[in-house]
């Protein structure tokens, strides 16, 4: 970030998201929903990038398997020392992209009744992420050793390939989507809020403040995975930053991965506008 006072208006001031922890060059952040110490770090730097994306594993054991796994396919890794979380594993994935585990972190109060403290979109919690990588069917292979499952895919007309893919660990439709692109590069950051009147009134509360032209696309509802309402920000660097209202339950392993064509062929199922240009192609790299 290269103004974090400028980040702080955006995400905490405008969004809602909490404060759990701030020094000059850093910001702690999370959902009211959340007690885990935090689900986005700012930190203030001359280049803008996405340093890594992070995963919780339940227990020390479970870390110590991951670290296994890793090892395993040749893959270096490292033990480092990140604050407020118990030790964590950082190493960078096959197809490239940088990744951290932990299994405990610093818990903080639970703020969903606290009703004074919600403002904004009154973020609830981080829900999933989204990565751009021209190897959709190798990451599909990768997260899908680690213990993901698809959830929903696209597919090229007349054959199997994987356009994108989404996949999940805690039974909502997608903690992770890779989608066609040049990559690795970082898509969004998604955030869910308790009612869809909340997108609305996001994008009132961001012109208020300075940010309309931060609202790239919707508010809409994705007529194809996910099926929830949505709308994409672009923060003060060009970070993607999604909030959605309603996804769906996934726990049933019966239940096959969905297919989907690529959002242009459905046309007659949807209302409202096509992805603009700048949200197919522009992303975030990773550092
Ligand atoms: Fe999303």
């Amino acid at each position: 970030m290269r103004d974090l006072a400028h980040s702080r208006a955006f995400y905490v001031e405008t969004l809602g998201m909490l404060v759990s922890n701030e020094d000059p060059d850093t910001l702690y952040l999370r959902g009211v929903e959340e007690a885990a110490h935090h689900s986005l770090v700012l930190k203030r730097s001359v280049q803008t990038g996405c340093e890594r994306l992070g995963f919780r594993v339940f227990t020390e054991e479970d870390l110590d398997l991951l670290s296994a796994h890793f090892v395993e396919r040749g893959l270096p890794l490292s033990w480092v020392e990140a604050p407020f979380q118990s030790r964590t594993l950082h190493v960078t994935d096959e197809i490239g992209v940088p990744l951290e585990f932990c299994a405990s972190m610093k818990v903080m109060e639970r703020a969903i009744n606290r009703f004074d403290q919600h403002t904004g979109a009154c973020p609830l919690r981080l829900d999933h992420m989204q990565v751009l990588t021209p190897a959709v069917e190798r990451a599909c292979a990768i997260y899908g050793k680690m213990g993901f499952r698809t959830s929903e895919y696209i597919a090229d007309e007349g054959t199997d390939a994987l356009r994108a893919v989404f996949m999940q660990r805690k039974g909502n439709p997608h903690d992770i989507v890779f989608m066609r692109n040049d990559g690795p590069r970082l898509h969004h950051v998604a955030f869910t809020c308790p009612e869809a009147h909340h997108l609305l009134h996001l994008c009132d509360l961001l012109a208020a403040a300075g940010f309309g032209r931060s609202v790239e696309w919707g508010p809409g509802r994705h007529f194809g995975p996910g099926y929830a309402r949505f709308v994409y920000l672009r923060d003060p660097d060009g970070h993607r930053v999604e909030f959605f209202n309603n996804h769906y339950q996934t726990i049933d392993i019966e239940d096959e991965p969905l297919r989907w064509v690529p959002p242009s062929k459905g046309e007659a199922s949807r209302w409202g506008r096509l992805s603009p240009p700048s949200w197919r192609e522009e992303a975030t790299a990773f550092v």
